[in-house]
């Protein structure tokens, strides 16, 4: 295996480098570590990301009553018009293996009891779904993956962790004036040390996740800063449907609860939406009510706050008994009840807020971008899968079925590129900055870009908003790109910039889709085009 510390204390080899340590990145790199050297980075410790929070569960066919042809009808109509049907086919078809494989991993799911008193999987229901089909370990479901993922990467003897650890750019061979576009590493900055090491790898895949924390209230934790995107488009990779932005509908709204989501698994389970006066009004948007996509519930909720001028509409699951509630959800039961709200009892103050990225860097049925030997796998691609709006447990799933196409790409790959050399990679070069003493800046332009975005290219748009946010974006891209070339990098000036960089991509592809479609609503062009199309933009023309 070719796995060597070289040349100066921070530089590394590895075969393949993956960035990022959530369910796409950690099943890629148990599929590979067979076959090669894998180095694996997380930015903050190693269990935070998406993965970690996810509650309701992965949707996969285990149910006879259900098809993979009805997963396939429900991801098209939730992905109102603009899925990929390929991707859509390849991911359904290959669910039931990829969460074998889980479970072959560690990953326990509920199981029930049948009348035959056969054991089976519970299969939950979430908006969307026309069957019973979410795997799920009770209302923790990523808990259950990442860490399950993580005990079993943790002893493999191929695989490095290298936590905290920010990759700041991708080094290919068009920065270093080589010839054609080929990647051959990452600079990255150790937060511990406070420095920036070179890691050189044959491959490379971003799994860094979503962008989701551009929005001021979000579901995402922390370190959603739109990295990957930011990363593959500053490398010259093209990207697709940014401005496809999922606003989960049911996040709690409570002073002392930071990004808490209650899972959509709720309203599956019968929970009801509710005005302050305890009246429903999902029938009078939609004939599904509760359980419509996402796109609709959230817009209803948004419609109703802004027409009663109020904080929060309400989701009731009192009428259930509390045995069942705590059974099925006992995270969020405990949660609330810390916070004081016994849900057993009352009903729970909800808002919608940003919860995932559809669009993302653009990749093949194996993960590969535009550039040879750069992959990217989950939430940070597109793929097509989700079209202009992602069905409920669909990602985690697209997280494993890509990571193990891309590694299926790697491994038959890697035997060309064993016995060459690496590259000789310049060691990043700070001695012309200094250390900041204007952090105050930081703090404001990542407040200013979150609050813009959030009221500007949220969940109803205008033309005229969203020209606004363009001027806004132009102005932060032009000082933060000034900042970043005079002064030291740190954490939070590395997610500032690649924020800045996905914020403007989103308004742009906003900007260019002249219609409203799933999760694009835009009053100036209520109706729907006949002929709809990805949003692409491409780092030589856009
Ligand atoms: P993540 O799990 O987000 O991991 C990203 C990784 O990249 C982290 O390790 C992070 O440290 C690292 N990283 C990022 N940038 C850098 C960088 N510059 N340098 C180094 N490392 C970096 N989906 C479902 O299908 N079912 C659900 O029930 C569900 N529930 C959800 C609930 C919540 C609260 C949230 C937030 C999401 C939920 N989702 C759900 C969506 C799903 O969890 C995510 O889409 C999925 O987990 C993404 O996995 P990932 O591996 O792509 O990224
Ligand atoms: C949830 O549990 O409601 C989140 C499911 C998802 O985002 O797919």
């Amino acid at each position: 295996m070719t796995e060597t510390k070289t040349k100066t204390e921070h530089q590394y080899t590895c075969d393949v480098l993956i960035i990022g340590a959530g369910a796409a990145g950690l099943s890629l790199a148990l599929k590979i570590a067979d076959h090669s050297t894998v180095r694996v980075l997380s930015k903050g410790v190693l269990s935070e990301g998406s993965t970690y929070y996810a509650q309701g569960g992965v949707a996969a066919v285990f149910s006879d009553d259900d098809s993979t042809d009805s997963h396939f009808e429900d991801t098209l109509v939730a992905g109102a018009g603009l899925c990929d049907e390929e991707a859509v086919r390849f991911t359904v078809n290959n669910a039931k293996e990829s969460m074998q494989w889980l479970i072959e991993t560690g990953v326990n799911f509920d199981t029930e009891v049948n009348d035959q008193e056969e054991t089976q999987y519970h299969l939950t229901r979430e908006g969307g779904h026309s069957h019973r089909r979410i795997l799920h370990a009770a209302d923790a479901t990523g808990r259950e993956i990442e860490e399950s993922l993580l005990t079993a990467v943790k002893k493999h003897p191929n695989i490095t962790l290298m936590e905290g650890y920010n990759a700041i750019d991708l080094i290919t061979t068009q920065k270093l004036n080589l010839p054609a576009n080929r990647v051959l590493g990452a600079y990255v900055w150790n937060r511990t040390a406070e420095h920036v090491e070179t890691i050189n790898a044959h491959f490379v895949t971003l799994a860094t996740g979503g962008a989701s924390k551009v929005y001021q209230y979000t579901s995402n934790p922390d370190v959603s800063s739109g990295d990957g995107v930011a990363l593959a488009w500053r490398s010259g990779c093209r990207v697709a449907n940014m401005e496809f932005n999922q606003f989960h509908p049911t996040c709690l709204y409570h002073a002392d609860a930071k990004n808490f989501l209650l899972t959509e698994a709720l309203r599956g389970e019968g929970a009801l939406l509710l005005r302050p006066d305890g009246t429903r009004f999902m029938p009078d948007f939609d004939e599904r009510g509760e359980l419509a996509p996402r796109d609709i519930v959230a817009r209803a909720i948004d419609y109703e706050m802004k027409r009663l001028g109020v904080d929060c509409m309400y989701l009731d699951i009192s009428h259930k008994p509390k045995d069942f509630i705590v059974k099925h959800f006992p995270t969020i039961y405990r949660r609330c009840l810390l916070l004081g709200l016994d849900i057993a009892h009352q009903p729970m103050p909800i808002v919608p807020a940003a919860h995932y990225t559809c669009g993302g860097v653009m990749i093949d049925h194996h993960g590969q971008t535009d550039i040879d030997g750069l992959y990217a796998i989950g939430e940070v691609t597109y793929t097509g899968l989700h079209g202009a709006n992602r069905l409920a447990s669909n990602s985690l799933l697209e997280c494993i079925v890509y990571a193990h196409a891309c590694a299926k790409d790697i491994i038959n790959r890697i035997p060309f590129y064993k016995e060459r050399k690496f590259a000789v990679i310049p060691d990043w070069d700070d001695s012309q900055v200094e250390n900041s003493d204007e952090q105050v800046v930081i703090q404001h332009n990542w407040h200013e870009l979150r609050l813009f975005m959030w009221d500007y290219v949220g969940i109803v748009r205008t033309d005229k908003r969203l020209q606004r946010a363009l001027s806004r974006v132009e102005l932060l891209q032009h000082e933060i790109t000034e900042y970043y070339s005079n002064f030291k990098v740190g954490n939070n000036l590395l997610e500032l910039r690649n924020l800045v960089q996905v914020a403007e991509l989103i308004i742009k592809s906003a900007i260019q889709r002249k219609e409203s479609r799933g999760l694009h609503y835009n009053l100036d062009y209520p109706e729907q085009s006949d002929n709809p199309k990805p949003t692409v933009l491409n780092p030589k023309k856009d």
